[in-house]
């Protein structure tokens, strides 16, 4: 069956030189979460930047392959087009107008829906219900937020555009574990209640596959390995790489200390 989003074999080059994906493929059928890991660098940002067409401002470039949305090319669409057509690109690092207030930013997300039947006032209502701490501080400007009230800001506005799928880049980024928590549960809730799909791009590979039905693991600009993602979750390369279970008994290692032994130890090399 034909699957909302369909990457197929894109190579991307960034300034007519570094390429960057090397014959990515990947698929993100209707209503479902799917989990994009790998490390820094592997070009994860950069896959869904091909998809959203923001690769373009980067004087990046999609030189093979094809990406296809509901069942259509997206070459040459431009990225305002593609949020009415119900594609939304949350970019790393929360990007929020952080001298409007919270309500601000959210009426300033409607204004990329001109033609949206849909009403306003019930769109707001139901970002404050999924986050309720956006409700308590809508007229504080967000640049005040803390980090974790920031990325629950760009979910809201994302949800504003009620998309068919929501693309997330690391919305893990620089928060603490607890928090981590709460904004994944409220995805996967989302994701459940409004049946949006999430391609969802993390480093934090054991949250994501906790919500997230099939993962794929990149590196070095391709995929090296897919799955279910429970199946995933279990498996051992994964764990020992991703999830920090294995070595020494006792030691604790750091996510850093994974990818340093990561760099000698490649995927399926
Ligand atoms: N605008 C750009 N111009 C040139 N090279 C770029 C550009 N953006 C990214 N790259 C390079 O492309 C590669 C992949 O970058 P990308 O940001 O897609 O990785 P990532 O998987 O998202 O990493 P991270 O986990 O650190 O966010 C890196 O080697 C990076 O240096
Ligand atoms: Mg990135």
């Amino acid at each position: 069956m034909e699957a909302l989003l369909e990457i197929d074999n894109i190579e991307v080059v960034y300034n007519k030189a570094v390429q960057v994906l090397r014959g990515l493929s990947l698929r993100v059928p209707h209503g479902a979460i799917v989990a994009l890991l790998g490390s820094n660098g592997a070009g994860k940002s950069t896959t869904l930047k091909s998809v959203s067409g923001l690769l373009a401002l980067e004087n990046g470039e999609v030189t093979a392959g094809e990406i296809r949305f509901k069942g259509r090319s997206l070459k040459g669409v431009a990225p305002e087009k593609l949020v009415r057509g119900g594609l939304f690109h949350v970019m790393e690092g929360r990007r929020v107008f952080e001298d409007l207030t919270v309500e601000e930013n959210l009426v300033a997300a409607t204004y990329a829906l001109s033609g949206r039947k849909n009403s306003l006032h019930d769109s707001y209502e139901l970002v404050y219900d999924y986050f309720p701490r956006l409700r308590d501080r809508r007229k504080q400007l967000a640049g005040y937020l803390s980090g974790g009230e920031q990325q629950m800001l760009a979910l809201g506005r994302a949800l504003i555009a009620q998309p068919e799928l929501i693309m997330l880049d690391e919305p893990s980024l620089g928060l603490a574990p607890q928090l981590v928590e709460e904004i994944f549960t409220i995805i996967a809730r989302i994701n459940r209640e409004q049946g949006t799909a999430i391609l969802l791009v993390e480093q934090n590979a054991a949250v994501s596959l906790a919500i997230a039905s099939y993962g794929y693991i990149m590196e070095n600009g391709k995929i090296v390995i897919d799955g279910p993602a429970d199946r995933l979750a279990t498996n051992e390369d994964v764990q020992e790489f991703y999830l920090g279970v294995g070595g020494k008994e006792g030691e604790v290692r750091s996510y850093r200390d994974i990818k340093h032994y990561k760099r000698r130890k490649r995927w399926l090399s």
